[in-house]
């Protein structure tokens, strides 16, 4: 079996995908406590809740395949667009530091999934993910890209993601999983006798369904049949054209955390353990288990063939 290590796991989106596929995740880490808390009632207890800056290449075990679906703030549309000069760019530099030790140590991980959202790859006219790429390079890993959009991948959201796979020192091409069926739409996934507390009351409904100002504008739309991105921010429930809003028996709501889940891929077997806030954030924060399965599988078939 081959074990794995997970940088920035959060609830743990791209691990589930992972472990489905096969994988063994021996270690992983995340800062937020609530994160940690669906992680370990849900996944396992191998997690350490610290920040990455606090430990030490040398307290991460041997492992062949690394995971970091690294915050992604730095890099997307909706933040200042900062890049390496906001600290959390830097934690790609951790990621670095983390390899450099391994790969002198042990001379592993020979594979590396890195998530992040699709700006990455455009962000500062493409030099941010340069630096990137020819870091990876200068280690020996061989970098493979690609943008995959959720919906092309069994979940009926519109989520397109930059993935990363690093292979080094290993002969053969590496193929990103391809495109399947979408066989769900949203309102397949929606609960029945949602609770009274999701439906939004007249004075919240009329701002959520507001256009914007002038400069602004966006046509309010709901009951879409393919979901929005997920975001992590979306328990402040924006407007309907950044959130999913649905009818409900005549009433509009917004979706429950539990539809957050199936959107992000969760089985209903993964227990929401925190308030619904940090579900919120947690869901919207993942990476499409779906997706990542099929990554994982794509490594899986790779690594047969080499
Ligand atoms: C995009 S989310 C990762 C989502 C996760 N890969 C998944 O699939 O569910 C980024 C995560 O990085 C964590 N994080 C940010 N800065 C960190 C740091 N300095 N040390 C440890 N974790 C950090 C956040 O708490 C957040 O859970």
């Amino acid at each position: 079996m081959y074990k794995v290590v997970s940088l920035f796991s959060g609830c743990g989106g791209l691990d589930l995908g992972f472990k489905e596929a096969g994988f063994d995740i021996i270690w992983a880490n995340d800062f937020d406590k609530y994160a940690v808390e669906s992680y370990k009632h849900n996944i396992s207890d191998h997690i350490i809740c610290e920040d990455i800056n606090n430990i030490k290449p040398s307290d991460i075990p041997e492992h062949d395949l690394l995971l970091a679906g690294f915050p992604c703030q730095p890099f997307s549309m909706m933040g200042k667009e900062l890049g390496f000069s906001d600290y959390r760019g830097t934690l790609f530099f951790k990621i670095l530091n983390i390899l450099k030790y391994h790969l002198d140590t042990y001379g592993s991980p020979k594979i590396i999934v890195l998530e992040n959202v699709k700006n990455l790859q455009t962000h500062d006219n493409g030099k941010t993910f340069k630096i990137m790429k020819e870091s990876l390079e200068e280690l020996g890993y061989t970098v493979n890209v690609d943008t995959l959009n959720s919906a092309d991948y069994g979940v009926p959201q519109t989520r397109n993601r930059t993935y990363v796979v690093g292979i080094k020192d290993l002969p053969g091409t590496f193929q990103f999983p391809r495109e399947l069926p979408l066989e769900k739409t949203l309102q397949d996934l929606l609960e029945n006798n949602v609770d009274k507390k999701y439906f939004l009351s007249d004075k919240i409904l009329k701002t959520v369904m507001s256009t914007g100002t002038k400069n602004y504008y966006a046509k309010p739309e709901i009951d879409l049949p393919i979901a929005r991105p997920l975001c992590a921010t979306m328990a402040k429930m924006h407007r309907a054209s950044q959130d999913n809003y649905v009818t409900d028996n005549g009433k509009i709501r917004r979706l429950t955390p539990r539809e957050c889940a199936r959107l992000q891929g969760f089985p209903d077997s993964f227990e929401i353990v925190v308030s619904d806030s940090q579900a919120y954030k947690q869901f919207g924060n993942a990476v499409t288990v779906n997706v990542s399965f099929q990554v994982a599988n794509s490594i899986l078939t790779f690594l047969e063939n080499t």
